[in-house]
């Protein structure tokens, strides 16, 4: 479920709410625009910040009772030392929202005093992502245990301007993000390539979009062989998805946005160990940022053209699976060499990113959970970032962190090619475990023909293993803000 957000003028003597979050930095100073809450408490925020109770730390949070009626609880948020002031907000939001969800207040205000729309836009993502749960697949709690989940949210801001502009962002970032992580939770039985075709063909609808969707049958007359044998094991029918949004001048260049769309990732013949292979169902974060970031860009209504291009199937071991030693011909004519059938995603990529050159693209931007050496590399704090035009890599890593998603440059050298030569073929599919991440990026390169084109290796920043305190296990929402906040960017 997605909160509503709303925004309002400040006037913290008069609210009505069942809890005011008030965000603060380190060392925080209780001023002229406090005063009429602090009298309404009597002196407790005062006295939370002489007596240190309340230090405005980085995720620090104090809880304070209010009043029968008007602020009915405050819950102090720190900021952290002054720094990036946007981050900090939309991290506080999301400490908030994901607090407030658990309280059973059912709405909250939020303040920060002044705040630019940027500012508001982060507040609002964070208070969306913060209160996201996903509970359409647990039966109801008993109901003396149930407790309200937050359903709205208002941000308190002076300027009417940048509330506006700042809440339409947030909203549309916020349905997108949602989006992504529900279907990155969804179990791969019900999440499959015809699910993620259902949804893209949902948003096409909504937003008057094109679409097209190839399956088997297409593929095969593409001559899409490196995608089509890694759906050699399964029944399913995969799915080659292009949602076409077109809202850019008719002569203004396409950006392509691309995901890796594997439902489940069982690694095929090579089959992956059995611990932990329930988080496989998360090799489709790729492809949920593409579906999330058009809901955003059709919600923006961004005067820019973008293509959402998703290859979807289902990794699975079977007496006609794909198997070390084949030797497959890609799209592109290019034959490869299958050394490990769980590097699966590059070869899905391959076929996918040799098809975006038809929309005549003049940036591609893919996204995949594509190597575990990623996250040994970059934890789950930065994505990686590789690609064949340093300009483009950089307006990425911008566009990264603006969104509060950072990423960091590997280097794409051909020293590295070496790894992947094979010794029947044009190329293999695994160079092994030295470079992991480089050597995937430099095969999706030898496909990625024509175009300047960006990598992003997010199998450490999709889902998260462990609770990060704002979000809980499960999908993180990354790549959404990156694609969505490239392609603003470049409608400026
Ligand atoms: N989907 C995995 C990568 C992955 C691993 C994502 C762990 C998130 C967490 C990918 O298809 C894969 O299996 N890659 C192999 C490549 C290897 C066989 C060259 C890997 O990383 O081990
Ligand atoms: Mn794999
Ligand atoms: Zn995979």
């Amino acid at each position: 479920m997605t909160i509503s957000l709303n925004v309002a003028a400040p006037n913290l003597g008069a609210l009505d709410t069942p809890l005011l979050v008030v965000a603060l930095p380190s060392a925080p100073a209780i001023g002229n625009d406090l005063a009429p809450l602090d009298g309404l408490l009597g002196g407790a925020l005062t006295r939370a910040v002489s007596r240190r109770d309340f230090r405005g730390a980085r995720d620090e949070t104090l809880h304070l009772a209010g009043g029968d009626r008007g602020v009915q609880r405050v819950l102090l948020v720190g900021l952290g030392p002054a720094g990036d002031r946007t981050s900090a907000l939309r991290r506080a939001g999301a400490l908030a929202g994901r607090r407030a969800n658990g309280m059973g207040v059912g709405s909250l205000t939020f303040y920060a005093g002044a705040v630019s729309a940027e500012e508001v836009e982060a507040i609002g993502v964070g208070l969306v992502a913060g209160a996201w749960d996903f509970k359409e697949l647990k039966s109801p709690a008993p109901v003396d245990e149930q407790r309200a989940p937050l359903d709205s949210a208002t941000i308190l801001s002076a300027d009417a301007a940048s509330r506006d502009v700042g809440v339409r962002g947030a909203r549309a970032i916020g349905e997108g993000h949602s989006l992504a992580r529900r279907l990155g939770m969804l179990p791969g039985n019900v999440c499959t390539p015809d699910y993620l075709a259902e949804t893209a063909r949902d948003i096409a609808r909504r937003h008057g979009m094109k679409i097209t969707v190839l399956g088997r049958g297409e593929m095969e007359a593409e001559k899409m062989g490196s995608f089509l044998c890694v759906a050699q094991g399964t029944t399913q029918d995969p799915k080659l998805i292009a949602l076409e949004y077109r809202k850019g001048p008719a002569d203004a260049k396409t950006v392509a946005l691309v995901g890796k769309g594997l439902c489940f990732d069982s690694g095929g013949i090579s089959i992956k160990p059995a611990q932990g292979m329930e988080w496989m169902k998360f090799d489709m974060c790729g492809a949920a940022g593409v579906l999330g970031a058009m809901e955003a860009i059709a919600r923006l209504e961004l005067p820019v053209n973008v293509v959402g291009l998703i290859g979807s199937t289902t990794n699975m071991p079977s007496g006609e699976a794909v198997k070390p030693g084949d030797v497959v011909q890609a799209s592109n004519g290019k034959y490869i060499e299958i050394i490990n059938t769980d590097a699966e995603g590059r070869l899905v990529l391959a076929d996918v990113l040799a098809y975006a050159k038809r929309f005549g693209p003049d940036a591609v931007i893919d996204a995949a959970t594509l190597t575990g050496a990623c996250v040994i590399a970059l934890g789950h704090t930065a994505t990686g970032v590789l690609g064949n035009d340093d300009a483009l890599v950089q307006e990425v890593l911008d566009a990264g962190k603006r969104s509060g998603e950072p990423g960091w440059p590997l280097p794409l050298w051909d020293d590295y090619k070496e790894l992947i030569k094979s010794d029947v073929a044009d190329i293999k599919n695994s160079g092994g475990r030295p470079a992991g991440t480089i050597t995937a990026a430099l095969f999706l390169k030898e496909f990625a023909e024509g175009y300047s084109w960006v990598h992003l290796d997010v199998a450490g920043t999709a889902y998260t293993e462990s609770d990060l305190g704002t979000i809980p296990r499960g999908p993180t929402g990354v790549p959404v803000g990156t694609f969505v906040e490239f392609v603003r960017g470049r409608s400026r």
